[in-house]
């Protein structure tokens, strides 16, 4: 259960993240697809984490502190990957950011890939799981907006992503069905993590 959320600090680079040795969980996806929101929604705290309904919202490393003493646990935002119109050199520099988090931060223990149920499967996430998989960074996936469909529709498009990870992987990751503003889900999310962190002695 989540207690307590706190800001802790932004970071431009994964050199100056904090030096703890807290089990770390971030949220990565495309901009827009509601990584801060859920965040907030998770935490109970709709002013955690800045959203925005233009995209290329969070443009840093943003590190908050989940709980105090034994229990806690850092969650981390995220910029989005591939918005086009902050232009190829903008897009760059996050995704730098972003690749050089993933593979460097040795605290993460999994990264929740965000995804827009709405949509068909987009190459863009893709090849971002297959690099991900290439590179050994564990990860589940969270669909996002789910209020935003109807239940028929939902577990079509989930069925259809489903499928379509199975054309390139053996096993299916760990998949979470959210939506940020009904607050569903969520408490699957942090039972998961929890379930992690008490696997790892916390
Ligand atoms: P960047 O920081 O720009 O990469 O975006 P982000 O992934 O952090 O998205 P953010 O949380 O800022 O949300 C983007 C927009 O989607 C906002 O207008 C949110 O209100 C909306 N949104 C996020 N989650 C949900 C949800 O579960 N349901 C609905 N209906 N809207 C959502
Ligand atoms: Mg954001």
């Amino acid at each position: 259960m989540i207690h307590t959320a706190k800001f802790v600090i932004s970071n431009p680079d994964v050199a100056t993240c904090p030096q703890s040795n807290l089990p770390e969980y971030a949220f990565i996806g495309r901009s827009n697809v509601g990584k801060s929101s859920l965040i907030n929604a998770i935490c109970h705290n709709p002013k955690l984490a800045k959203t925005s309904q233009k995209p290329g919202k969070t443009l840093l490393i943003n590190h908050f502190l989940v709980n105090e003493g034994a229990d806690a646990w850092h969650l981390v935002d995220l910029p989005g990957y591939g918005f086009a119109q902050t232009g190829q050199k903008q897009r760059d520099k996050l995704r730098v950011m972003i690749d050089r988090y993933c593979l460097m931060r040795q605290q993460l223990v999994n990264l929740f890939v965000l995804i827009d149920c709405r949509h068909e499967p987009q190459k863009i996430d893709l090849e971002f799981m297959e690099w991900l998989g290439e590179n050994e960074v564990p990860f589940s996936i969270v669909f996002t907006k789910a209020d935003k469909v109807g239940k028929g529709r939902l577990s079509e498009n989930i069925d259809n992503y489903k499928r379509t990870l199975l054309e390139t992987w053996e096993e299916l990751p760990t998949i979470f069905i959210t939506s940020a503003e009904k607050k569903e889900g969520t408490e699957e999310l942090v039972n998961y993590i929890e379930s992690i962190n008490a696997d790892l002695g916390k």
